[in-house]
């Protein structure tokens, strides 16, 4: 019989609301610590632990055939990719913060600019709609620390609650996007596993329900 295979993140903010949601559809999932493939109990499922970044691509080569993922993360690198399901839940902000003392009026401040981030194609969409153009610094995390170690002005992150830009004195300026876990789904998924899919999704608007 075939199997779904769902992809979670890893580690992270998302990794143990994940795991908590499949549990609450009554699917447990068999995994030692530091196995990045595993399988389920109850539901003919399989469970790839990925890092964040990489999902969108295993999804859009159907390695994997759905995803419990950010929408940050699919707005950044996945706009071809499909929403099937909102989870309600890791909701967070994408925004521009600034050191506390940078007297900011509005987003024409940052033109010319050094900005620190992870998502270049978001913050790269939002300047350009405001004609805006800075220059952008991609890291991979730790994004914070970029204004008070002099590689940039300004950083575009994550914000959830607002305790990382309030410890590396920086405030926030533009929320760029708003976030939460979504479900997300392969243009390749076969027909069995769309079935499967349907049974699923069954289950999460009932855990869902509940949760209100
Ligand atoms: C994330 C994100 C922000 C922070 C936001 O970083 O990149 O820095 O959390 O959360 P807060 O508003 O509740 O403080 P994370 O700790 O995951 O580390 P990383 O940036 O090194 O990946
Ligand atoms: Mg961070």
């Amino acid at each position: 019989m075939s199997k779904i295979k769902i992809a979670i993140q890893k580690s992270g903010r998302l990794n143990e609301d994940s795991v908590k949601i499949l549990k609450d559809c009554g699917i447990s999932i068999d995994n030692g610590k530091d196995q990045l493939k595993a399988q389920t109990r109850n539901f003919p499922m399989e469970v790839m632990f990925l890092r964040n970044g990489d999902i969108p691509q295993y999804l859009r080569d159907g390695i994997v055939d759905i995803a419990i993922i950010g929408e940050n993360v699919l707005i950044e690198k996945g706009k071809d990719i499909s929403i099937t399901e909102r989870l309600n839940f890791s909701k967070c902000k994408v925004s521009l913060a600034v050191p506390k003392d940078f007297e900011y009026n509005s987003i024409k401040d940052l033109d010319g600019k050094r900005i620190a981030t992870s998502y270049p194609n978001t913050v790269n969409e939002y300047l350009e709609k405001q004609g805006i153009s800075a220059e952008l610094h991609q890291i991979s995390g730790s994004v914070e620390i970029a204004p008070n170690i002099g590689l940039a002005d300004a950083i575009c992150d994550i914000v959830s609650s607002g305790s990382t830009l309030f410890k590396n004195n920086l405030k926030e300026v533009e929320v760029m996007l708003t976030s939460e876990a979504v479900l997300a789904v392969s243009p390749k998924i076969s027909e069995d596993n769309k079935k499967l899919l349907e049974k699923l999704q069954f289950r999460i608007k009932a855990v869902l329900k509940a949760r209100n």
